[in-house]
């Protein structure tokens, strides 16, 4: 715990001067004003209450478990998030990580009160698990004896190569202590964090395809992997859900991003679906 907390404080430090410089900047011609503001100024507890509008009723096993607080203070061990380009691709980008945690922690349904994409964050951790999801050929990251690596968290962490690396840039052995990713909310925000920044080859990170910084190679190009929120659901889920034209699962990821687009009022940009996509 230590380590993580000193990891973060390192962020925390230049959170700080990068803030304390956006005051200066404020007062500087026009262009210059948005840089440097925190998310919490883009994404206020009213809104993000109003976007999760049922995150903490009693139907929800996550009840209580994700405050707007550790979303916050998650979001300072990231400074770039949400951070990249002007206000509208900052603010976009916000709704799609949102709408992708959404989905990842369902709680709606089609007749659901609010509709079926105001039940974001009802989960912390998978119901059901197929399976331990240990892939034992990674040697890399070896799974820990009896350890579960299920979905866990707002981005649904899943499989030991994924609970290891994030494990390590956070400060904790994700590996020995997956659990710690549903024990911690502050730590649970981090990992879907995490896996939002970043890359993992061939994949680009889901953040540079929201700040329009991913530059696609002639096989992305072939496998219509051109940028918008349907690659960043191929990023995630892709080989379950791309490639599939009217996927549910995809449109209730589309669902959450229409709604939160028009609560942040920009609007989604192009390539909402990944129907036509090949996974990597
Ligand atoms: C924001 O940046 C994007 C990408 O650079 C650009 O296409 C868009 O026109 C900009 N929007 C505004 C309102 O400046
Ligand atoms: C997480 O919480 C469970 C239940 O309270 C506890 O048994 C377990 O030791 C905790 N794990 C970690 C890694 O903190
Ligand atoms: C790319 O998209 C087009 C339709 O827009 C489709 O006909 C084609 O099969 C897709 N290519 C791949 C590799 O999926």
């Amino acid at each position: 715990m230590a380590f993580s907390l000193s990891h973060c404080l390192t962020f925390l430090i230049s959170f700080t001067f990068f803030f304390s410089s956006s005051i200066f900047l404020s007062f500087t011609p026009q262009g210059t004003q948005a840089r440097g503001l925190p998310i919490s100024s883009l994404i206020t507890k009213q809104l993000f209450d109003t976007i999760f509008l049922h995150k903490d009723d009693s139907a929800c096993p996550a009840k209580n478990f994700y405050p707007y607080d550790s979303f916050i203070q998650a979001s300072r061990c990231f400074p770039k998030f949400g951070t990249a380009g002007n206000l509208t691709t900052r603010r976009r980008e916000i709704a799609a990580f949102l709408a992708q945690i959404s989905h990842e922690t369902t709680g709606g349904w089609p007749t659901a009160p609010d509709g079926p994409f105001a039940w974001g964050l009802c989960f912390k951790e998978e119901v059901s698990p197929q399976s331990d999801y240990c892939d034992s050929s990674n040697t890399e990251w070896p799974c820990y004896p009896g350890k579960s690596y299920k979905g866990r968290g707002p981005i649904q962490l899943s499989w030991n190569f994924n609970y290891g690396p994030a494990g390590k840039a956070l400060g904790f052995d994700g590996l020995r202590n997956p659990e710690m990713v549903s024990n911690s909310s502050v730590i649970a925000f981090k990992t879907a964090l995490w896996f939002w920044m970043t890359e993992q080859k061939p994949k680009p990170s889901c953040h540079n395809v929201m700040v329009g910084r991913y530059v696609p190679t002639k096989a992305d190009i072939a496998a219509n992997r051109t940028a918008g929120f349907g690659l960043v659901t191929n990023i995630i889920n892709g080989g379950l859900e791309c490639g599939i034209p009217s996927d549910g699962r995809v449109n209730d990821r589309v669902g959450y991003f229409q709604r939160y687009a028009k609560l942040f009022n920009v609007d989604t940009g192009p390539n909402l679906d990944c129907d036509y996509q090949k996974s990597y």
